[in-house]
């Protein structure tokens, strides 16, 4: 269920907007009626989402780009500035992740996320800064528990996304004056996505082993983000910037999830003092 905040008028840039939990941040947006501008690097995704997007009626632009060339953002951003004007929203979630321990991690592979999630999330503010309407825009950045929960094999995205959420808290204190607001989303396990898919497996007993880690006992949805997204965006998030927030079900609340059995073995274990 999505809620129901109206952008009529505004620009909205979303980069990694092609797929995935991106996507449905960028379609809440274009349902919500503003102009939707979505980046990454695939033609096909590029083609396949503007498709998409383009049925709820407003203006819809696609651009290639890589977000770890500072050229092409740059380049991506005069396009879709040309044609829909200043950007009152801007959303930066390209990433990349893959499970490797890291001791066999290439130092190539290292950089590869490490340049798409961090050095792509400072290109993509560095070049969308002249453009931002000010006072009021909003950048959001998205980022994952792994940045402050270490999770074995994925050295390169829990270093990336730790710097995300810094960089987050770096722009809100520098930009705040001009009047733009910046916070970061991190979200949890999301139903259908591509890093499910690749941290989580596929298989009912890992996702069911997923799910039984989160408090609220199910996994999340593109909805469920989105709606945060618009929130932030939004004037009822007025008073809100530098936060890094959570939406997860409560599933970076504890890393390690007890039970009562083996807590109460532990408890006779234990010497009696
Ligand atoms: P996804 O579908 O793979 O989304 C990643 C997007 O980024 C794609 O549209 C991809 O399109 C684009 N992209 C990748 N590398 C790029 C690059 N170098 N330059 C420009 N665009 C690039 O993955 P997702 O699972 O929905 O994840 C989306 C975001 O949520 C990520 O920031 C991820 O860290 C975060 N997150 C996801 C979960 C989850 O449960 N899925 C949980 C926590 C956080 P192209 O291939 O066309 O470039
Ligand atoms: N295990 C170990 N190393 C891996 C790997 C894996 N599963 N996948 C890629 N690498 C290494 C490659 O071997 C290469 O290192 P090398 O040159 O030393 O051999 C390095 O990572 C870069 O790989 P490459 O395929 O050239 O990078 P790319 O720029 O084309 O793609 C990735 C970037 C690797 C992050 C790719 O997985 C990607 O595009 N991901 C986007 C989608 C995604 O991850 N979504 C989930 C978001 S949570």
């Amino acid at each position: 269920m999505r809620i129901d905040l109206r952008f009529d008028q505004q620009h909205v840039l979303v980069f990694g907007g092609t797929t995935g939990i991106n996507f449905g941040i960028a379609e809440a947006f274009a349902v919500q009626g503003a102009s939707v501008t979505v980046v990454s690097r695939k033609p096909e995704n590029v083609a396949k989402a503007v498709e998409r997007l383009s049925v709820h009626g407003h203006g819809v632009a696609g651009f290639c780009a890589d977000v770890r060339s500072f050229e092409s953002v740059g380049t991506a951003l005069d396009s879709a500035v040309e044609r829909f004007g200043p950007l009152d929203v801007l959303v930066s979630g390209a990433a990349g992740n893959f499970f490797c321990e890291a001791k066999d991690m290439s130092a190539n592979g290292f950089r590869a996320v490490v340049d798409i999630d961090l050095v792509g999330t400072f290109n993509v503010a560095r070049q969308a800064y002249a453009h931002l309407r000010k006072p009021g825009a909003a950048f959001i950045n998205i980022t994952a528990p792994q940045s402050s929960i270490a999770m074995r094999f994925q050295a390169h995205a829990c270093a990336a996304k730790a710097g995300v959420d810094q960089l987050t808290r770096v722009l809100a204190l520098e930009w705040g004056g001009e009047g733009i607001r910046v916070n970061a989303i991190s979200p949890g396990p999301i139903d259908g996505t591509e890093g499910v898919k690749r941290l989580m497996g596929q298989t009912d007993e890992a996702l069911a082993q997923a799910v039984g880690r989160v408090p609220l006992q199910r996994m999340g949805t593109l909805d469920d983000i989105a709606n945060l997204a618009l929130f932030l965006a939004s004037p009822y998030a007025g008073y809100l910037s530098g936060a890094v927030i959570p939406c997860d079900g409560g599933g970076a609340l504890e890393s390690v999830k007890p039970t009562l059995e083996a807590a109460g073995r532990a408890a006779a274990a234990a010497p009696q003092l």
